[in-house]
């Protein structure tokens, strides 16, 4: 051997002593994950990215951390990435690869669930629109088009991790990752050809060697090697399909989403950790908060529809940023303790002891692991004392004690010892804000349409999601000599609508989330000779599930009628010649821009901002507060629209009343999202987050259009505090 083959050979070996140490192994056995050969018993917690903002994510995952979690599970979120075919966006709120790192520099690990359908309550599931749109396209089942377009999509991304070393197998922080979501619930919809899809998928993330393991959550079939996982309030109930996969709960969900008209949903944390402790007791290995800081649907992004811009979630860490109390630390104490627990709980199986008619010792005792037990009492009423190991125990009802030495109970799940935090939204230490407003201008909304046919056309067939808002226009002729003031009963599949006749606002009607579709039925006022109807359609936010959702209909889609018109009795419109609009003036001319700002005249005072006016957008400059505590912006006096700071869409807005059951709340007992409710007969949302990072010290400028009429002069910006 040369001299230059002698060094040559040295650093080849170099490389692969360098490769050996740095690179991680991820496997898993009926226990659990085997990361680096040490099974081990994970907690996660689910952080969306484009929910919250890149100034805000190191804070995020740092709280994670202390929190006790060991992973951060996050969705890839298709639709932002990729907006229109084949060009992608990874910048900004979209940069993944840089939430990836942050999350592997605080030495944890994660969960990439790539989907990349992710449902998660976002426009349309996470998939494009323009998806719908290409030929032969039925999401999630067995055709090409679909596939070839889901395929390359995770390629990508899967590719992008790759180029980074993100998966442990290369030494980074990623150790699992999901394929599709919650399939198995939408399989029967889609028979054979549904079966086929999800084993090509499974097939094809497989494939794609990314050297750690694949999930698939609640998909009973999951084929091997992936994971079947389970998503829910409880899931000791849980098994996966083959003994030798580990018990894997991918959403553990801490709370609830809200949705527009419907009151505020709170999962009480004793009854969270107590649903977390009989999964592992059972044997779970991997739990994941879903949420763990739920965040924001900022701009148009929030799914539905009628789902709110806060997701909040209630979640142990809030909207803004701020630790939940009592949730986050009673978490954080459970973690220590099971953390305690870990080696016993992987390496013994359970022995499970009856220790009354509702109370029961899980054992998890073995030479090498020592010994951990959890001691639970489902009663939910009486607390039971009950005797294990010669000693007494106190548990409360519906509660779990952790004793990780089997014989000192550290924790219970319903002993909580944190003071609840008190949140208050103050005054922000500001001027109050002098407005100025531009209001539409609809006298030639038809005239100036692109569109016009004979019929009713399907919402997001016209506007493909370029806007909210779709302009119907129609005229009717009424020969009579006097007035007329017929029923208008217009037919709408979803989701709002503000009816104008001859350009006067003339009222508005509304869906819901479980009953998107509704009928506006009012008189209206006709003039003799030609009327203009022009009927502003609203969507609020696109399905995110269910089989076949991307074929759910918006907008009108009739019948259109009049009805008790003098002499002809009722006209049916829905035939009749209609012209369409997409979207306001407001958003052609860019208004929410600082660039587009001065193409319209804006009308200066504080008169005409008081005044309830339709379809009026607002502006007003301001210096940045003051402090560092999180921002929002009170909306409590305005009705239903969108608001803007310095070009970014903080989200839609609506201050529609809560209607709910806001009993007062018991923890024990099983959790559906319909009990401890709260702001029943308030507005669902009236605060607005407002990043920080969105602000310059000064001259900001914050844009609201309104679309019924609401006292501007009455939005505020407040500040998060907790006393
Ligand atoms: C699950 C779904 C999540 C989310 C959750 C409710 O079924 O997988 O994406 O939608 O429900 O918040």
């Amino acid at each position: 051997m040369t001299a230059k083959e002698w060094v040559l050979l040295r650093l080849v070996l170099i490389l692969v002593t360098f490769q050996h140490i740095h690179c991680g192994s991820v496997s898993y056995d009926g226990k659990s994950l085997i990361i680096n050969g040490q099974r081990r018993i994970l907690v996660s917690g689910s952080i969306h990215y484009p929910r919250s903002t890149p100034e805000m994510w190191e804070d995020l995952i740092e709280k994670a951390k202390d929190g006790g979690l060991d992973a951060i599970d996050t969705y890839v979120f298709w639709n932002i990435h990729e907006p229109t075919p084949g060009n992608y966006d990874f910048e900004g709120r979209n940069d993944l690869v840089r939430f990836v790192k942050l999350i592997q520099n605080a030495g944890m690990f994660v969960h990439l669930r790539i989907g990349p359908f992710i449902c998660g309550e976002w426009k349309f599931g996470g998939i494009p629109v323009w998806l719908k749109y290409v030929s032969g396209s039925t999401f999630r089942s067995n055709n090409e088009p679909f596939k070839r377009a889901m395929q390359g999509f995770v390629q990508k991304i899967v590719q992008m991790m790759k180029d980074e070393n993100l998966f442990q197998s290369q030494g980074g922080p990623i150790i699992l990752s999901q394929i599709e979501n919650e399939y198995g619930l939408a399989s029967k919809a889609y028979g054979a050809a549904g079966h086929d899809y999800m084993t090509w998928a499974a097939t094809m993330a497989v494939n794609l060697n990314t050297g750690v393991p694949w999930v698939m959550c609640k998909e009973d079939d999951a084929p091997d090697p992936v994971i079947n996982t389970c998503n829910g309030f409880y899931c000791d109930y849980f098994t996966p399909n083959k003994p030798y996969k580990p018990i894997m709960w991918t959403e553990a969900w801490s709370g609830w989403f809200e949705e527009f008209g419907s009151a505020i949903h709170h999962r009480p944390v004793e009854d969270l950790a107590f649903a977390v402790a009989r999964f592992i007791q059972k044997g779970g290995s991997f739990v994941n908060y879903y949420m763990y800081h739920g965040g924001t649907n900022f701009g148009r992004t929030a799914g539905g529809p009628f789902l709110t811009t806060s997701y909040d979630y209630d979640a142990p860490i809030d909207e803004y940023g701020l630790t939940r109390q009592p949730k986050y630390d009673h978490l954080k104490e459970f973690h220590k303790a099971i953390k305690l627990s870990e080696r016993a709980l992987v390496n013994a199986n359970q022995t499970v002891i009856q220790l009354g008619s509702y109370q029961e010792a899980h054992i998890f005792s073995s030479t090498s692991g020592g010994c951990a037990a959890f001691l639970s009492n489902f009663h939910l009423n009486s607390s039971a004392t009950v005797t294990f190991n010669n000693m007494h125990y106190q548990l409360p009802p519906w509660s779990a004690s952790i004793l990780p030495d089997c014989k000192n109970a550290v924790f219970n799940t319903a002993m909580v010892g944190v003071k609840t935090s008190e949140v208050q939204m103050l005054p922000a230490d500001m001027p109050t804000l002098s407005w100025e407003t531009f209001t539409e201008d609809i006298s030639n909304l038809d005239t100036d349409s692109k569109l016009t046919v004979n019929r009713l056309l399907e919402q997001l067939d016209v506007t493909r999601d370029s806007s909210d808002y779709l302009w119907y226009i129609t005229s009717v002729e009424i020969s009579s000599n006097g007035g007329q003031q017929p029923v208008l009963a217009v037919n709408s599949a979803g989701h709002a609508l503000h009816v104008f006749i001859n350009g006067k606002y003339s009222g508005s009607a509304h869906g819901t989330k479980e009953h998107p579709q509704f009928t506006f039925t009012a008189r209206v006022s006709l003039q003799p000779g030609v009327n203009k109807i022009s009927l502003l359609s609203v969507a609020i936010g696109l399905w995110n599930d269910g089989p076949h959702y991307e074929t759910s209909k918006t907008g009108i889609v009739g019948p259109v009628g009049l009805h008790g018109l003098d002499n002809v009795g009722s006209l049916d419109l829905s035939t009749q010649k209609w012209s369409y609009q997409v979207g306001l003036q407001g958003e052609a001319m860019n208004l929410v821009s600082p660039t587009g700002t001065s193409s319209v005249h804006w009308v200066e005072g504080s008169l005409q901002v008081a005044q309830p006016q339709p379809l009026t957008w607002y502006k007003s400059y301001f210096n940045s507060p003051g402090g560092n505590e999180p921002l929002g912006l009170d909306m409590g006096s305005m009705v239903k629209g969108e608001v803007w700071i310095n070009g970014q869409s903080i989200g839609r807005y609506w201050t529609i009343t809560a209607a709910g059951d806001c009993e007062p709340c018991r923890y024990e007992g099983a959790y559906r999202s319909p009990k401890c409710q709260s702001g029943c007969g308030q507005p669902t949302q009236r605060w607005y987050h407002v990043p920080r990072s969105w602000l310059k010290p000064t001259g900001n400028v914050v844009v609201v259009f309104e679309e019924i009429g609401g006292d501007a002069s009455r939005i505020s910006f407040v500040k998060r505090t907790l006393a």
